[in-house]
């Protein structure tokens, strides 16, 4: 019988499957400006100003990034079911403050409405409730994903979140 796959979150890895993910994400997949609607592309016309990291820059990069966990920041990937790298998320803790800020959410736009982003999310807030922290604080808001985030539990105009 093969191995079960199970969906989730987990520490962003130096692999192929990652790196696609993550491009995916950050590089092919625009905010969220329509209500009710996926997002659109990146244009051409951002790529140029922002360019995508090759495969080997990706990979360098992955130490640093672990070593940044032990200082509170964490980059986080979502995997579904069938093994696709599907959203990606970066955030900070700041224990003194008793608060997490994410800084980036985001879903492959080819995976978005289909409840992956709120999957997510929710893992995220255990992760905050496991650690003792108490608040949340959204740095990642674009008008599009305003009704994403109420959703989320972020109601009223604040953008900050208090978790029991
Ligand atoms: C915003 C985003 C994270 C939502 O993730 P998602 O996987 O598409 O959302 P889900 O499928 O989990 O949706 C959860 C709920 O929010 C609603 N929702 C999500 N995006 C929405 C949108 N743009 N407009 C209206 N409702 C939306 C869903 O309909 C769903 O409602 P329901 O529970 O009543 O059925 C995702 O669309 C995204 O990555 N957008 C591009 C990047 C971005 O703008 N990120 C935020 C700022 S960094």
């Amino acid at each position: 019988m093969g191995k079960l796959k199970t969906a989730g979150m987990r520490t962003i890895q130096a692999s192929r499957k990652d790196y696609k993910g993550y491009i995916n994400c950050m590089y092919k997949t625009d905010y969220s400006i329509a209500v009710g609607r996926r997002s659109g592309k990146w244009s051409a016309k951002s790529i140029v100003f922002n360019q995508a990291p090759t495969y080997e820059q990706f990979v360098s990069c992955i130490g640093t990034i672990k070593q940044l966990m032990e200082q509170g920041r964490y980059d986080f990937v979502y995997e579904n079911a069938e093994g696709n790298v599907v959203a990606y998320t970066k955030l900070y803790v700041v224990k003194e403050q008793d608060v997490m800020v994410i800084e980036t959410l985001i879903v492959d736009r080819n995976f978005q409405l289909q409840g992956y982003g709120s999957r997510f999310y929710s893992e995220i807030e255990q992760f905050a409730k496991d650690l003792g922290i108490h608040n949340i604080i959204l740095r990642a808001f674009g008008f599009g994903a305003s009704v994403f985030w109420r959703k989320m539990g972020f109601t009223g105009t604040a953008i900050c979140k208090k978790i029991v």
